[in-house]
């Protein structure tokens, strides 16, 4: 049997961006590499857990002994993740940078050239982590929230709307950290307390959550 701080648990985990379709060669996508995620995964397989990564398009090899769902849209990233945690989820960890609209149409050809300007129509797409949240069976929910001003205060905003138990801070706005860089460094906050981890490499940042995360897990589920 495994042994590790998260030995017999259920870890459901999204990474990497979204892809939303344009037309049927562009798309709207941002700059995440999926390397938080994976990093997270490989550290909560370390420790003993079951993992199952909900995965938008990256260039990263599935993590040892971690099962890999590929994802490309928002809507099928929330398909995806409601039948992994359906399937037996302790704990849900959203690394992913979901876009947050999608075009409202896909066009069925290539989009032509043909005018000076043009504008493109988008509606909201679904939040994974929030449906996670608010289901009656929900596990034990972590958030991250890339922000560039007031980290604190829009993260622990997110945290309580969202109804998590616990969210990563993710300050974007220096230079050379977090999004699609080896380096990252947060600030995890849950509803007593937090803790600023790093500057350091995303995996050693990854092991440091992996044992926050089993720690107040565990209090959750014996209290
Ligand atoms: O992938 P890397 O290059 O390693 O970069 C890592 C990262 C910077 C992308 C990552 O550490 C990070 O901060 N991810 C969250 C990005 C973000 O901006 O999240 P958000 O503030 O839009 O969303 C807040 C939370 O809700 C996140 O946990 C997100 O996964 C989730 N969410 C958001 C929108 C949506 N439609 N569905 C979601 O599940």
């Amino acid at each position: 049997p495994a042994t590790g701080v998260l030995a017999g648990r259920r870890l459901v985990i999204t990474a990497g961006p979204t892809r939303e379709p344009i037309d049927p060669v562009r798309y709207i996508s941002n700059h995440s590499s999926g390397k938080m995620g994976y990093a997270i995964a490989r550290a909560a397989a370390a420790a003993g857990a079951r993992v199952l990564l909900v995965s938008g398009p990256v260039n990263l090899p599935a993590p040892e002994g971690v099962e890999v769902r590929p994802v490309v849209t928002a809507e099928d990233m929330l398909r995806a993740s409601e039948r992994a945690v359906t399937e037996g989820c302790d704990v849900f960890i959203a690394t992913a940078a979901v876009a947050d609209y999608r075009p409202e149409n896909c066009a069925g050809d290539k989009i032509k050239k043909t005018s000076e300007a043009m504008s493109l129509a988008l509606v909201r797409n679904p939040d994974t982590l929030a449906t996670i949240a608010a289901r009656p069976d929900a596990p034990f929910t972590v958030g991250f929230a890339a922000e560039t001003t007031d980290v604190a205060r829009y993260a622990t905003d997110k945290m309580q709307r969202k109804k998590l138990n616990m969210i990563v801070a993710n300050d974007v706005s220096a230079p050379g950290l977090g999004f699609n860089s080896d380096q990252n460094a947060v600030t995890v906050f849950w509803p007593e307390g937090q803790e600023s981890i790093g500057p350091d490499s995303k995996q050693a940042i990854a092991e440091r959550l992996v044992t926050l995360i089993a720690s107040h897990s565990d209090r959750i589920e014996n209290a």
